[in-house]
């Protein structure tokens, strides 16, 4: 990522909505929240989503909040036309077999003119970092993917 959290052109000079879609415990989301400059007036706004809420922090700033979606639901008609930036990382593959419809959820909640940034690794490792013998187990999960 060239060391940025974020490469959507998202003007953090005015308040902004931000969402992380599977964000375990926040970590992206906090990052951001924490290395962002102090805004003059107002203050942006951290959402973080996840199917499991076992993860999230259990203390928050004041403008960061957890709550429960699956991506392959629709989000909530109070969601839509919200975020002026929609996040999600290595999460695809909660989306199952046909992950069309969970990408269609995250643009119905980003504004016009927002953006939306997905990450996922490639998964494309040096065979003598992994392989059957040295990392078996994880060879198995690249197998499943
Ligand atoms: C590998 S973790 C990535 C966590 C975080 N995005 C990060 O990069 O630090 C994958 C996350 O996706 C969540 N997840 C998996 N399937 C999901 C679904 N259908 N809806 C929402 N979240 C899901 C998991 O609960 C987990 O927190």
């Amino acid at each position: 990522m060239g060391g940025k959290l974020v490469r959507a052109p998202v003007d953090f000079s005015q308040p902004a909505k931000i969402l992380d879609s599977g964000t375990a415990d926040g970590t992206w989301l906090l990052d951001l929240a924490t290395s962002l400059p102090p805004l003059s007036a107002g203050t942006h706004e951290f959402v973080g989503t996840d199917l499991n809420l076992a993860p999230f922090p259990q203390s928050t700033p004041q403008n960061v909040t957890f709550t429960v979606q699956n991506i392959k639901k629709p989000w909530p008609e109070s969601q839509h036309d919200q975020f002026d930036l929609v996040h999600q990382r290595l999460t695809i593959l909660g989306a199952g077999p046909n992950p069309s419809p969970s990408i269609s959820h995250l643009y119905s909640i980003v504004k016009p003119g927002g953006w939306v940034q997905i990450s996922e690794g490639t998964m494309d490792f040096p065979p003598d970092i992994v392989n059957e013998d040295r990392t078996p187990a994880y060879s198995d999960m690249l197998r499943l993917m």
